[in-house]
């Protein structure tokens, strides 16, 4: 089976997932490709998506967005597995309260209706050099950790799921 792990990123860190994520499904047998979603021309070839995003200020980037807006039809007919990539494990103390508030806004954002199986809300890399004055300012009054915050075994957990998911429809 044919299937887009899509992705927009800012800084890489999303790319990263999407081409692990990648892997692991074609470890399991399927015909996965990770791609830029503003470099897919042919959407309509795959059967299934995982889709994935960087979040900036609590929403995913303009072109995943775009994606999903221009796909509504044929997204509404196949099935869909959707990721943002934000700063959860960089919370700490009160603040990783946060995460949890951080997720439902973020999916209350999508183009929609959209339908989809799940969604992850994943830690991803988070540097200064990122961020503006003020969210460097922001991040250090949180209280907030800098660093390579992805989890590569729920990552890869997470892909097994899906695999096995589409192995059976
Ligand atoms: C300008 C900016 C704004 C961000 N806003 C959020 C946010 O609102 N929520 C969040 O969880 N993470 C936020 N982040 C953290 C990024 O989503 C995180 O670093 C992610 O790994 C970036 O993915 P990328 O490397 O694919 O660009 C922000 C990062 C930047 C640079």
């Amino acid at each position: 089976m044919n299937v887009l792990v899509g992705y927009a990123t800012a800084h890489g860190s999303t790319r990263e997932i999407a081409q692990r994520l990648c892997s692991r499904l074609r470890a399991a047998g399927l015909n996965a490709e990770a791609r830029s979603l503003e470099t897919v021309d042919d959407a309509d070839a795959y059967r299934a998506f995982v889709l994935g995003s960087a979040v900036h200020g609590q929403a995913w980037l303009a072109p995943a967005k775009e994606f999903l807006r221009t796909h509504h039809d044929l997204l509404a007919a196949r099935p869909v597995w959707i990721f943002s990539v934000g700063m959860p494990g960089a919370l700490r103390g009160p603040w990783k309260r946060v995460a949890g508030t951080e997720e439902p806004v973020i999916v209350r954002d999508l183009p929609g209706p959209l339908s989809y199986r799940e969604h992850r809300l994943l830690s991803g890399v988070i540097a200064p050099q990122h961020l503006p004055l003020r969210g460097r300012v922001l991040f250090r009054l949180m209280g907030c950790r800098y660093g390579d915050l992805r989890d590569w075994p729920a990552i890869d957990t997470w892909a097994a799921d899906i695999a096995d998911t589409l192995s059976r429809t």
